[in-house]
């Protein structure tokens, strides 16, 4: 497909709001594609990036503050549509000679009158309240001159704002969350409506334009690519391999830490169904070996990142693959991290699609999914050909079931794991679940309790299950089962798996947890 026009694009600048994301993911389900970047980019930059229009987001700022960050003047004279939320609408606010009250905080929900059913609020209905969600300490009090105030809240006189000869729009609430149930409306307005963007965003256009990209990286060079069987690295490869065909190997390391029946998996559908060229190592030993005595969820990650890197180069070079092109499936929330204006977030864990992998690795990377969400990711796997099951799939962390046994991995103790792990999915497959769970996993435990089986005491593992709900994995809480489901797993794992005589199940959600529990 070729475009007739350049795609439209918005750009959302951050100012450190815990929902730019949203606003990110709010615009690309609008199919328009978006940007995050920090509030840093000068002018003559956004100018050469040509957004059809931009999003200043909200933040813990103060507009009054000296060194918080700002915007350039020139922004609002660019010709391009604008609308600033919160902290972003105060910018605007103060740029243009209206007035901001400092320290009034008002949090939660309140009933928006609208003075105006146009722009943003087209097709809504000037005599009904809209509800929206505020969470803000400073508010506009005085738009600037050649502004007019388009929707008041009881606390908030000026809770929207427009100028009135360009397309400058404010709003004091946050149209992004789920809160604000007319959100979505509103940002769509703004998109279509007012800056004339298309819905150019599909799947079907991604796919064209990375096939195109690809091919253009790659020149007539080949490409490897490690394939864990995850979604990610899957639609990754499915796509590199549409772009270059027999030019891509992909690399599939049995690591030894992998769910019951994963590597079978792996092999019938990309050599079998595919027709990819996969060349599975079989490190088992080597990485069983390498965690030896080893329990230390940290040192866990380095060590698998080690010995991965190890066999992935040691099996293209065997082979004779050239291993200095290398797909990965990087998403775009890893992306997003690096460039906010917060900087890269504290470590929590090391994270990564293989775990701890080193800094300097000797290889140039084709990352096809980087401007992707996870839901995007599907949608693209789906264009492509694969599975409905295949995409739904829940996320596996590269480190695999080595996170999921707590103290020293053992394949004694991962066989237990993988056995207790496939009931725990069976069953949640069976009740018709599996689609409304974002991730569901059992974890072993490094303690033994005292239970009774016949007449017998027994001394045994004990193994957590865990399920979570999540839209990205970045907050997640954890699934209401029927008690009933809970309890078909927990009698089957007891008594099919020898060695485990209890099981629990965690209701911790993230934050405070994290999902995985190392
Ligand atoms: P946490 O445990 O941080 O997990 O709440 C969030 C999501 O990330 C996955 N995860 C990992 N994925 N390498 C990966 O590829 C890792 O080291 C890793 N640790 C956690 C986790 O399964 C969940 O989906």
């Amino acid at each position: 497909m070729t475009l007739t026009r350049p795609r439209d694009r918005v750009l959302i600048l951050d100012y450190g709001s815990q929902f730019t994301q949203l606003i990110a993911r709010r615009v690309r389900e609008e199919r328009v594609f978006c940007e995050i970047h920090p509030p840093t980019r000068s002018v003559e930059w956004i100018r050469s990036w040509a957004p059809s229009a931009i999003v200043l987001s909200g933040g813990p700022s103060s507009v009054y503050e000296e060194d918080g960050p700002g915007v350039e003047p020139e922004l609002l004279h660019m010709d391009v549509p604008v609308l600033g939320i919160c902290y972003g609408m105060q910018l605007i606010a103060e740029l243009e000679g209206g007035r901001v009250e400092y320290g009034k905080r008002e949090y939660g929900r309140a009933e928006l009158r609208l003075r105006e059913a146009e722009g943003l609020f087209a097709g809504f209905a000037r005599e009904h309240p809209v509800t929206v969600w505020c969470s803000h300490g400073d508010h506009v009090d005085q738009p600037p001159e050649g502004y007019r105030v388009v929707a008041s809240t009881e606390g908030l006189p000026v809770a929207a704002f427009r100028a009135e000869d360009r397309a400058i729009y404010g709003v004091q609430f946050h149209p992004e969350v789920a809160h604000t149930p007319e959100g979505d409306r509103m940002l769509s307005n703004f998109l279509f409506r007012v800056a004339g963007c298309r819905p150019s965003w599909t799947a079907s256009a991604f796919v064209e334009e990375s096939i195109a990209a690809i091919r253009e990286q790659a020149g007539s060079r080949s490409v490897i690519c490690g394939l864990s069987g995850g979604v990610d690295s899957s639609v990754a490869a499915t796509l590199v391999h549409r772009a270059l065909g027999d030019r891509l190997t992909c690399i599939f390391v049995d690591n030894g830490l992998l769910r019951k029946g994963e590597r079978e998996g792996v092999e019938r559908t990309f050599r079998r169904h595919m027709g990819m060229e996969l060349l599975v190592a079989d490190a088992r030993e080597e990485f069983l070996e390498g965690l030896a005595g080893v329990d230390d969820p940290e040192r866990k990650r380095r060590i698998i990142g080690g010995i991965f890197i190890r066999v992935f180069e040691r099996t293209a070079r065997e082979a004779g693959k050239d291993a200095s092109l290398l797909v990965q499936g990087t998403l775009y929330p890893d992306v997003i991290e690096s460039l906010s204006v917060r900087g890269p977030s504290a470590t929590i864990k090391t994270h990564h699609n293989v775990g701890g992998l080193p800094d300097d690795m000797p290889f140039e990377l084709i990352e096809p999914l980087r401007e992707l969400f996870k839901d995007e990711v599907r949608r693209v796997g789906q264009e492509l050909g694969l599975s409905e099951a295949f995409v739904a799939r829940h996320p596996f962390p590269g480190p695999g079931l080595a996170v999921r046994i707590l103290g020293e991995v053992t394949w004694e103790r991962l066989e237990v794991l993988r056995d207790a792990d496939a009931i725990f999915l069976e069953e949640i497959r069976a009740a018709g679940l599996y689609d409304e769970i974002w991730q569901a996993f059992a974890v072993l435990l490094p303690v033994r309790s005292v239970g009774v089986m016949g007449d017998a005491r027994t001394y045994e593992c004990a193994v957590t299950l865990r399920a979570v709900t999540s839209r990205d994995g970045m907050t997640a809480d954890w699934y209401r089962f029927p008690p009933e489901v809970l309890a078909r797993a927990s009698t089957r794992i007891i008594n099919e798996v020898a060695g485990v005589n209890r099981v629990a199940y965690d209701i911790s959600s993230k934050p405070p947890a994290t999902i995985e529990w190392e």
